[in-house]
């Protein structure tokens, strides 16, 4: 059950304190909810990884209508990695960077990660989790320098609220340009949040590992690279095993 709800724009915002996970309880949400919670004892990253979600982080998952053909959504995970940046920014952190696929990162510290899941066709399910004021560390000393928090990179620090008004509005932004086909003109802003230019890609099914240039990402969220070889590829995500910057 949930501490307290309350509305933001279109949004209806359910808050807890602790959770297995905010995925989990959004997953039988419909659009336009979002789950959040102080603690989660079960948060989960990508990769079937466990996301440590102590006291002092924003832990999220928010619905998000996904009408029409399944095909026209599969960017959004990139474009949730897009709105998180732009939120984040617009509370006043410079420097931000995307690691494919979407993780926010300063340098090589870890701000946030997103897990988008998708539980039924009509929605999807765009799991956050934000170090804020939290110390990841302290749970598993081998995160020790490899994250950061909004506390660390900003002299005031907004509340929770704001962080979460500010992700919320950019989500609805991905999710309406989305919906209205509006990718092709989206796709520069998006491309522009990597900044990233040679990588090694393992691919899966067939298992290849291949090492060229990061040309962005297509309308569909296909990653395409010139290889070394002159060989130009256009990848499905689902086919990325693994994106190394080099
Ligand atoms: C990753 O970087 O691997 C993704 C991490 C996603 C963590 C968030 S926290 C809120 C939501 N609930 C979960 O169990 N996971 C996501």
């Amino acid at each position: 059950m949930s501490t307290a709800s309350s509305s933001a724009g279109a949004w209806r915002i359910h808050n807890h304190e602790l959770v297995g996970s905010t995925n989990d309880l959004a997953a039988q949400q419909p659009g336009w909810n979002v789950v959040v919670a102080k603690r989660q004892l079960q948060g989960r990253g990508r990769y079937k990884r466990s996301w440590v979600s102590d006291e002092g982080g924003i832990w999220l998952s928010a619905v998000l209508p996904t009408p029409g053909q399944p095909e026209t959504w599969a960017v959004l995970p990139l474009a949730a990695g897009w709105a998180l940046r732009e939120a984040i920014q617009s509370l006043g952190v410079t420097g931000l960077r995307l690691r494919w696929p979407n993780d926010l990162m300063l340098g090589t510290a870890k701000l946030a990660g997103i897990l988008v899941e998708r539980f039924n066709p009509e929605t999807a399910v765009i799991g956050i989790g934000i170090n804020y004021a939290n110390s990841p560390e302290s749970e598993n000393p081998e995160l020790a320098g490899m994250t950061t928090r909004l506390a660390d990179l900003l002299q005031r620090l907004p509340a929770r609220e704001q962080v979460l008004g500010a992700l919320l509005a950019h989500l609805s932004i991905a999710q309406q340009r989305i919906e209205a086909g509006e990718v092709e003109a989206f796709l520069p802003a998006l491309n522009r949040a990597w900044q990233i230019k040679r990588v090694t890609v393992t691919l899966n099914s067939p298992s290849r590992v291949v090492t060229g240039a990061f040309e962005g990402v297509d309308t569909q969220g296909r990653l395409l690279l010139a290889l070394d070889s002159g060989e130009k590829l256009c990848l499905p995500p689902i086919e990325v095993e693994l994106l190394r910057e080099l």
